[in-house]
């Protein structure tokens, strides 16, 4: 049969995205505007900026995510959108640009979980040989999110653990702010993690940073950037170039650890219950950190030498925000007709 095809359309934080993807697992186009360094200066998403940096994008997020898939809106088949969670002025660009197109067309409607999305991603971009098996775990790492999900059907989601305070993304921009790295070409992030290799001899000894409320699955990334700050306050002297990647180094070491640690405390707990998840899907904008991929590689090893636990990275365009992951995740309720009306409300906060 004809595969169906999707137009999807995505907006909850800072991201303007627009793509179509069909039920044969083909992302045909995959547009995602971003505002980078417009909300720098807030230290955050600032909702105005970004509902107004969303309502100049959208419409040519759209055009081109047609153009791009060679289609016009007469070969889609159904619109898909974020119904939530997300900032509410940031979900209604997307939402009544999704409505409005699929109202004038009179074509089917769906409005999907974004979280749900950033987990289902792995069944669409995995090949077929190596899908993850339901029940799997999804550890979403971002500037967004510090989220352990499990997934135990495409419909049915639990939310293990997320973060107490602010997200292991923004852990990273502010510690590499206090040590006066900049934007670099790929984030503050990713500045750090190169940051931490330079070969330096001799380096100081700061040492480690505790990961806390061990016991608990609940994260928590201000602890640590409070630490880092706490001692380079207390610091006599300006810090040498190898007293930062000392620290550097300490505070990613430390961020890993706290991964590693409420991952397979997480998989403890789910073991007591029978659950024995045989993959850890890993994404977010810090999984492509490759000493935390590495770290995690042993956590998993260590936790479960015999029966190797799969750790799944999807590719790091579709790990941070996107449309193709909505229209995937919105596939199974078309192809079952499980519509939304055009008068579905949005929902700003969303248990998963
Ligand atoms: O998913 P993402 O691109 O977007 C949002 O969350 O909005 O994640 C961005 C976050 C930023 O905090 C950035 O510093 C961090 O991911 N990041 C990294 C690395 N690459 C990006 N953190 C650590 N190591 C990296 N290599
Ligand atoms: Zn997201």
């Amino acid at each position: 049969s004809r595969s169906f095809t999707v137009l999807a359309l995505e907006s909850s934080a800072d991201d303007t995205c627009a793509a179509v993807v069909t039920s044969s697992r083909q992302i045909l186009s995959n547009i995602v505007v971003k505002q980078l360094r417009l909300h720098e200066v807030f230290g955050g998403i600032h909702p105005t900026v970004a509902i107004e940096a969303h309502q100049r994008n959208m419409p040519g997020a759209v055009r081109r995510a047609l153009d791009h898939a060679n289609l016009t809106m007469q070969d889609i088949d159904g619109v898909a959108f974020t119904r939530g969670p997300g900032i509410g002025g940031c979900l209604s660009v997307g939402s009544n640009a999704a409505k409005t197109l699929a109202a004038a067309l009179n074509k089917p409607l769906v409005g999907v979980h974004h979280m749900a999305t950033h987990a289902l991603t792995p069944l669409l971009t995995t090949p077929i040989d190596q899908l993850p098996e339901f029940p799997f775990l999804t550890l979403l790492i971002s500037g967004g999110h510090t989220l352990l999900l499990l997934a135990t059907s495409k419909t049915e989601f639990r939310m293990l653990a997320t973060t107490a305070d602010e997200s292991i993304g923004r852990s990273f921009d502010k510690v590499a702010r206090l040590l006066g790295l900049d934007w670099g070409t790929k984030g503050l992030g990713a500045t750090l993690e190169e940051f931490c290799r330079k070969d330096i001899a001799d380096l100081p000894d700061v040492g480690p940073f505790s990961v806390p409320m061990p016991g608990k699955l609940a994260f928590s990334y201000s602890c640590l950037h409070s630490s880092i700050e706490r001692y380079i306050a207390s610091a006599k002297t300006p810090l040498t170039e190898s007293h930062k990647v000392a620290l550097a180094r300490a505070f990613q070491d430390a961020a890993a650890r706290q991964l590693c640690a409420k991952l397979v405390l997480g998989l403890k707990q789910l073991s007591m219950k029978d659950i024995k998840p045989k993959h850890v899907v890993v994404s977010g904008g810090v999984a492509s950190n490759s000493f935390l991929r590495a770290r995690l590689r042993e956590a998993l090893d260590e936790y479960s030498p015999d029966e190797k636990v799969g750790l799944v990275f999807p590719p790091p365009e579709l790990c941070t925000d996107n449309a193709a992951m909505i229209g995937w995740a919105s596939m199974h309720r078309f192809l079952m007709g499980d519509y939304d009306d055009y008068t579905i409300d949005l929902r700003a906060k969303w248990d998963i």
